[in-house]
């Protein structure tokens, strides 16, 4: 495992309690950092070079949890060391960086997932599950609301890495102007597509505003406040009958919703699922905390909930830093042993960064742009 910081401390809960897994060795550049995560855990092998790790022949895949600027370069050196690897999101910060990485993959034949941990949440497979059941009819629209993450207190004890500026860099995260969406935005197009049947989105447009924070507002991360934000996102899918959009409400741009986290709803022919996502809470139906609702024409309405311990950072039911992430590793572990295609792999990582510089090139430019313009080599920085 490379890079151990929060994104890691999910990732491990996956291999600690796979039968067929088993953590060798970590690397940090943070000596301390990767001296305190191996006593915690009991690893032996401690790294602070990257490159001498992939080289390590005990190791046959390679965790990536750096961060976004470092993705495709440690994918390449890990390629080329024939490991398999599962890599962190944002995947790349240009659509031509990414292919470099997708080539390097194909030439090893390793098995390459990028984590996208939206689709390994209970909630979303199960409204995927009902829209494969036909229970609400074509689904045609996709609305995604994003009020509040609040933070829970229950931490682990070890301390944060020393450096997390990475996030408010330009070029570091990749998002130039806009890293908090070019960090996030990969998660709401992955979602739109999943629930759309993979359906391809073919355009985007943002619509800009001001932002200030909420009076008193704590933030739920390490991010400032910039001047300018991205609040609403729509866009359009190949089939035009289908469309889609983002809303973002919450302390961090001085709204308030009452509706915490990432949440969706799934509009039918005949019906429609409202679900929650990260951080998710307040989706209430007869006076009662649901994860998923259906709703159906002339039928009754059924609700469902996922309770699996709750999340590991955010006030939540909505086991996201925990069970989702431990879903992502294992497909993961069972695509190396059953040599199978990762559900969500290299090819799907570019074009959700693709949607992602075009949502950001939409809102310099004041006009709607589609997945297809953005030129290969077109950062956000
Ligand atoms: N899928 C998810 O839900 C999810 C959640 C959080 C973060 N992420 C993604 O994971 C990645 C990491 O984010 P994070 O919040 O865990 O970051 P972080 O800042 O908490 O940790 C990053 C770690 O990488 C280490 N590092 C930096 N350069 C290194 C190098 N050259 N070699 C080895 N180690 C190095 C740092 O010392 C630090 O410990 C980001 O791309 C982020 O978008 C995904």
């Amino acid at each position: 495992m490379v890079g151990l910081g929060l994104a890691a401390n999910s990732h491990f809960k996956g291999y600690v309690s796979h039968p067929d897994a088993e953590v060798v060795a970590v690397c940090d550049t943070d000596i301390e950092n990767a001296g305190d995560f191996a006593k915690e855990h009991g690893i032996q092998k401690i790294y602070t070079d990257y490159e001498a790790m992939v080289q390590d022949e005990e190791i046959n895949t390679v965790d990536i949890a750096t961060p976004t600027f470092l993705h495709v370069p440690m994918t390449i050196s890990a390629a080329e060391a024939g490991k398999h690897i599962h890599c962190e999101k944002p995947f790349c910060r240009s659509v031509s960086e990414g292919e470099s990485a997708c080539q390097a993959v194909r030439r090893s034949n390793v098995k390459l997932m990028v984590g996208e941990t939206y689709i390994f949440i209970a909630s979303h497979m199960k409204a995927r599950e009902l829209i494969e059941a036909g229970e609400i009819g074509r689904p045609l629209q996709i609305r995604q609301r994003h009020g509040p993450w609040l933070r829970r207190n229950r931490r682990s004890d070890r301390k944060p890495p020393s450096n997390r500026n990475w996030r408010m860099s330009a070029e570091k995260s990749g998002g130039g102007d806009y890293p908090w969406i070019f960090d996030h935005a990969v998660h709401f197009f992955a979602t739109a597509e999943y629930f759309m049947q993979d359906m391809k989105i073919t355009e985007v447009y943002a619509l800009t505003g001001t932002c200030q924070p909420a009076q008193g507002q704590r933030l739920h991360n390490t991010y400032s406040v910039p001047e300018v934000d991205i609040p609403i996102i729509t866009w359009k899918y190949e089939d035009t009958d289908c469309q889609g959009v983002w809303m973002r409400a919450e302390g961090l741009n001085g709204k308030y919703d009452y509706v915490h986290g990432f949440s969706t709803t799934i509009i039918g022919e005949c019906g429609m699922i409202e679900v929650l996502g990260e951080g998710g809470h307040n989706l209430i139906w007869e006076n009662r905390q649901q994860h998923l609702i259906l709703h159906r024409q002339d039928r009754d309405t059924h609700c469902f909930r996922f309770d699996q311990g709750g999340d590991d950072v955010w006030q939540s039911d909505i086991c996201y830093y925990s069970q989702g992430h431990i879903n992502q590793v294992y497909h993961l572990i069972d695509s190396i042993l059953n040599d199978t295609k990762p559900r969500y792999n290299d090819e799907d990582g570019v074009r959700a960064v693709a949607c992602t510089l075009a949502t950001i090139q939409s809102a310099q430019e004041g006009r709607s742009v589609s997945v297809e313009e953005i030129e290969p080599d077109y950062t956000a920085y």
